[in-house]
């Protein structure tokens, strides 16, 4: 008699390769309409599942873990943030959680200088200038923006993704200002200053770039007071997540003035946004690109797929296990 497959539950449609795998080794419940679940219904869906490979929108509190299926014993995020899964409530009840770092770091750092360079050079507004048919050609004081090429760009969590930025914006020959829990070994600071206390660093941000994960010490870190120490006209990028950012307070700098630009890849409480947003011109907004390559999508789908593999197929640890912060 063959043994039964492990079966896990799909919460989104991955891609085609990675559910290629997943249904080669395991009884895979895919989601071919890519439907979203709530808590009620991905505990419904989860019923003699053990496992759940689930994404960065899927909100699993300590009330929807709680309630889990006990047959479920790990969860696979395709993503490298796990906000969303409350990994104590997880522990609590001998679930593995596991995410997908590395992988996304070079994909998601170019958004990051897409975002950095769409709302310094007005990227949005000359788009929709043309596209609505209002170009009427070249003039001398057209849509002037910020010069960034040698400006100073401060980053909030210097992990993988924001050394990545900085080796960007290395090339654009800024000069790197960062704040980090620990600081880097000269080999990976690479001369950027370090800033001990964040707030220190805001004074020296042309360009402020959020690359820190949301945890509650980061939660709504960019806030009125924090913009009144950075420089008058200077950028905020966040590749990161939206919930760093206090929207009204940056909407607020945004209209006066006090900020030139916003390049935004996430949002708190996407996809609904912030109204304020959609009105202001010099918010460069993309809809949560960051990793949104081929390449990376199936790396990322690999990786939570080695996790699952190693758990539930060859019982050893998960190699990305994730802990409660
Ligand atoms: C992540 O992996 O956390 C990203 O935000 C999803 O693209």
């Amino acid at each position: 008699m063959t043994a039964r497959k492990p079966r896990v539950l799909a919460t989104r449609h991955f891609p085609p390769d990675v559910e290629a795998r997943l249904a080669a080794n395991f009884d895979a419940v895919l989601n071919p309409d890519d439907r979203l679940f709530d808590g009620p219904a991905l505990v419904a869906a989860a019923a003699g599942c053990d496992a759940i490979m689930c994404a960065a929108g899927d909100v699993m509190s300590a009330e929807t873990v709680a309630a889990l299926p006990a047959s479920v014993r790990m969860i696979a995020t395709f993503s490298v943030g796990y906000e969303h899964i409350d990994v104590a409530a997880a522990a609590r009840k001998g679930i593995v959680v596991s995410n997908t770092p590395d992988v996304l770091t070079d994909a998601t750092a170019d958004i990051a200088m897409l975002c950095l360079l769409g709302a310094a050079r007005r990227a949005q507004e000359g788009i929709q200038m043309l596209r609505t048919h209002n170009w009427v050609g070249w003039s001398p004081t057209q849509l002037m923006g910020v010069h960034v090429t040698g400006k100073r760009l401060g980053i909030l969590g210097m992990g993988r993704i924001g050394q990545a930025m900085a080796d960007r914006a290395r090339a654009f020959r800024m000069q790197i200002h960062y704040s980090n829990r620990t600081r880097l070994a000269p080999d990976l600071e690479k001369g950027a200053v370090f800033h001990a206390d964040p707030d220190d660093m805001l004074a020296h941000c042309d360009f402020l770039s959020i690359n820190a994960p949301m945890t509650p010490a980061t939660r709504k870190w960019v806030n009125a007071e924090r913009i009144a120490k950075l420089p008058k006209g200077s950028v905020v990028v966040n590749t990161a997540r939206g919930g760093v950012v206090d929207d009204e307070a940056l909407i607020a700098a945004l209209k006066s003035g006090r900020l030139a630009a916003a390049g935004l890849d996430v949002f708190d409480g996407e996809p609904k946004i912030h109204q304020g947003y959609y009105d202001l011109a010099n918010a460069f907004l993309l809809p949560h690109m960051g990793s949104a390559t081929v390449e990376t999508r199936n790396a990322m789908g690999f990786r939570a797929l080695d996790n699952l593999e190693a758990v539930l197929l060859r019982k050893q640890p998960a190699p990305d296990a994730v802990k409660a912060s």
